[in-house]
């Protein structure tokens, strides 16, 4: 989708859909008010006629008004104008995208960048409006053989009150645009079935990924260079799956070569079904989805190159399947990680963790100046948090807090458990250095405490994006999430 700003006169402007905001009680903004000038106060008369309330989600399409050129007319409701905030605005824009999509308009015009919203300037603004209209858009149709011929909306006017702030809704759009790029790499890879998207598979999209960004290379390491380097706990648990592990190492520069990286670490599960600790087969075909904190990798680091960030980035993501087979990890075997602790696997459906930290280990070489892991890791996660927050924790405040506040500026949250001492407690072996479970209390957090012990030389922080990264039922997809926080924390990362 392309984007371009427009300061001309709103009711001049030739498109197929012009989008406009109201408030509740029949108060317009002041394109709509021009609009509504333009057409002899038809517009009100209609708004009143049809009883559209003006709240949040609220739509209503119009066509061919007088005294204005657009085809159409797209109503939507922005709420009480006191009392509109950055997720109101979210919402708004995320209903004028649904019904968009089911008409056939090409080009549209959206003037809803005048709509004050507190705390948010134009480039939040237009930075949103390009990510909905771009995310709002995405659809799987890969493996189907006769694809819905939506009509695809390709070209999106930002109705700009001056050339200042339309160089500003630019820089706001292309970095929306980046974003949405990013997350459908992300949900494209994360809806693809197991049996397409393997561990080699992973490995080529990230090739294809650095062969597109000179500032990107990429690097995978097969199984026999992971014995090498001692990753048995990585190895364990690709031991019970035909597809063989791949790490698959990712370095973006675009700061100076001395600058130290911001590593990013994802969870490349390609299939969970548990190992010989088996989950139950309903809902099993969502662990396809096991590989989304890797996902979020890649998609992130997509994000990086399209804007050319100005730092140095790693991407870590160790791939491998999880399945039960005459050779497959057993409870109670003890595998020797990579930093040298031993762990006793209790519960072989507990593989993330032992993946990730094999993979955290191989990161220390890189010297990062930060570490963050994605994984869906926990289905205690799930049940903690729901599906509207990432699970957070980390070993140190700053990064944290960080993180939470690029969570919320992208409308991408993450909340924080958290990380105590006392946890440590719940793991313990009589076997072995570390058990690869803590029990059923507070598993996201005995997880992450798990993970704690490979993080030790660095500053490191977890997201557990089990109940954020897809979503199940009748809507079943990828979201994409969390590359919208995760592009927000790099954008905001200020080379020192
Ligand atoms: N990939 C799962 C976690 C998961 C489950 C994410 C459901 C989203 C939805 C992970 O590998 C796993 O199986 N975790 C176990 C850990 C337990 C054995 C300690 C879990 O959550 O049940
Ligand atoms: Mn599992
Ligand atoms: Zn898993």
């Amino acid at each position: 989708m392309d984007f371009s700003p427009h300061t001309g006169t709103i009711e001049k402007k030739r498109t197929d859909c012009l989008i406009l905001g109201a408030y509740e009680k029949y108060k317009l903004t002041s394109s709509a008010e021009k609009i509504d000038q333009a057409a002899d106060g038809t517009l009100s008369k209609l708004l009143k006629r049809e009883n559209f309330k003006g709240q949040a989600g609220d739509t209503l399409l119009l066509h061919q008004l007088p005294g204005c050129r657009a085809d159409r007319i797209l109503l939507v409701g922005l709420g009480k104008k006191k009392t509109l905030t950055d997720k109101i605005y979210r919402k708004a824009l995320d209903a004028a995208i649904q019904t968009i999509a089911g008409i056939p308009a090409k080009r549209t015009l959206c003037a809803l960048l005048e709509a004050p919203v507190p705390g948010c300037d134009s480039r939040w603004k237009a930075r949103q409006i390009a990510l909905a209209f771009a995310d709002g858009c995405y659809r799987f149709t890969e493996l189907k053989s006769e694809p819905n011929a939506l009509p695809v909306l390709a070209h999106l006017d930002l109705h700009c009150r001056d050339k200042e702030e339309s160089e500003t809704a630019v820089r706001g759009a292309r970095e929306g645009h980046a974003i949405a790029a990013g997350m459908k790499l992300t949900k494209d890879l994360a809806n693809l079935p197991g049996n397409i998207c393997t561990p080699a598979y992973l490995a080529d999209r990230a090739q294809q990924l650095a062969d597109r960004y000179r500032k990107l290379k990429v690097t995978v390491l097969e199984e026999a260079e992971m014995e090498k380097l001692g990753m048995g706990a990585l190895l364990a648990v690709s031991r019970g799956s035909r597809q063989p592990a791949k790490l698959i190492v990712l370095e973006y520069q675009g700061g100076k070569a001395k600058d130290r990286p911001t590593a990013l670490v994802g969870k490349g599960l390609t299939f969970d079904a548990g190992g010989i600790s088996l989950k139950p087969s309903e809902s099993m075909d969502e662990m396809k989805y096991d590989m989304c904190g890797g996902a979020s990798v890649l998609g992130t680091l997509l994000t990086t190159a399209e804007l050319d960030l100005p730092l140095n980035v790693v991407g870590v993501i160790p791939a491998s399947e999880n399945l039960p087979d005459g050779n497959a990890i057993k409870p109670g075997d003890i595998v020797k990680t990579m930093a040298g602790k031993t762990v006793e696997i209790l519960n072989t459906d507990a593989e993330g963790r032992l993946i990730l930290c094999d993979a955290l280990t191989y990161t220390e070489r890189f010297e990062p100046k930060r570490v963050i892991d994605i994984a869906t890791l926990t289905g205690a996660c799930l049940v903690a948090l729901g599906r509207h927050a990432t699970g957070l924790l980390a070993n140190e405040e700053d990064l944290a807090h960080t993180l939470i506040k690029a969570g919320e500026a992208a409308l991408d949250r993450a909340w924080q458990l958290p990380l105590w001492d006392e946890f440590q407690e719940q793991l313990k072996s009589n076997f072995a250095d570390l058990p690869n479970i803590g029990g059923r209390e507070g598993g996201t957090i005995t997880a992450a405490c798990f993970l704690s012990r490979f993080t030790e030389k660095f500053t490191w922080a977890h997201l557990d994006i089990a109940g954020t990264a897809w979503n199940t039922g009748q809507n079943k997809g990828a979201t994409g999430r969390p590359v919208p926080l995760l592009s927000q924390f790099l954008l905001d990362q200020r080379p020192e």
